[in-house]
């Protein structure tokens, strides 16, 4: 980045415009954004844009609190969620804003994420628990966990599918159909659940090619990973994991995953003066 703009309370935006199948190559387009409160953020700054200079411009965003994921992009050639980065980290006042790399861009900052979404549905981001089906389809109880059973995989639970680990993952720039740092991720996230029996199906999901053995552990997602997730530290569990379960090690009682037990939920235990709900005003759905 060059020098500091001439006025501090004007921000530069140099921002990627591309419409494939529309425009021939893509371009930069500049922009002068005012910064309207001290807090200010990127996304602001570019619904600002979109509001008051270009409506053409494409970015995508919901929750504007860094919970949805949907506005990562990069600026300056860091990955960052837009509407949790404030202006004020960029002292030059100069933002070179583009679209995630290893995704396709829909148009402009926008990128095609279907296959991220793809590899996150092959691992089966759920509790899987064959021996109690029934339970799962209509619940009538609770599975118990420990606090210490929580914290096995809670880091793993934050992540908001962002898809920001994915773009800086070398292996996917050089294999599009690798699994991905967030779908591996998320592997452990449910083989640690000590309320999940799904471990044996996931091993065999990336236990191939484009899977697990792919990640040479550049720690590049863990790095730009804005939830502190850790995606590089949650891939060597399963690594480990992939290997005791070959070696028949994992049947060892050291290793063996015990599932939690299914029991009644508590009792409610009231505090006094609550108030009692209100009567229903829609009739109760019908049990299927
Ligand atoms: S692991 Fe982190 S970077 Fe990857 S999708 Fe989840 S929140 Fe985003
Ligand atoms: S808009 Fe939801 S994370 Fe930024």
């Amino acid at each position: 980045m060059s020098a500091r703009k001439k006025d501090p309370n004007t921000y530069i935006f140099k921002v990627f415009r591309y419409q494939p199948g529309k425009d021939e190559k893509p371009r930069f387009q500049t922009y002068e954004v005012p910064l309207l409160h001290p807090g200010m953020t990127v996304l602001e700054g570019l619904i600002y844009i979109k509001e008051n200079l270009d409506p053409t411009l494409a970015v995508r965003y919901s929750c504007r609190m860094a919970v949805c994921g949907s506005c990562a992009l990069y600026v300056n050639g860091k990955g960052i969620l837009a509407c949790h980065t404030a202006l004020r980290e960029f002292p030059s006042g100069k933002l070179t804003v583009e679209p995630m790399p290893n995704y396709p861009v829909v148009k402009d900052l926008m990128t095609r994420m279907d296959e991220f979404f793809d590899h996150h549905r092959q691992v089966k981001p759920y509790l899987l628990r064959p021996q109690d089906r029934a339970e799962i389809e209509n619940p009538t109880r609770e599975f118990l966990q420990l606090p210490e059973q929580l914290e096995e995989f809670l880091q793993f639970s934050y992540c908001i599918k962002c898809g920001l680990c994915v773009s800086a993952c070398p292996t996917v720039a050089t294999d599009p159909d690798f699994l991905g740092p967030q779908a591996l991720m998320t592997v452990a996230r449910y083989n640690r659940d000590s309320r999940d029996g799904g471990t044996v199906y996931r091993l065999k999901v990336v236990d191939a090619p484009h899977g697990l053995w792919n990640c040479h552990f550049a720690g590049a997602c863990t790095e730009v990973c804005p939830k502190g997730v850790d995606p590089a530290l949650a891939i060597q569990y399963t690594k480990r994991e992939s290997v005791l379960h070959a070696l028949h090690l994992n049947k060892l009682p050291r290793f063996r995953k015990k599932l939690a037990p299914v029991a009644p939920p508590p009792k409610p235990n009231r505090r006094p003066g609550i108030p009692p709900a209100p009567e229903r005003t829609v009739p109760e759905a019908p049990a299927s």
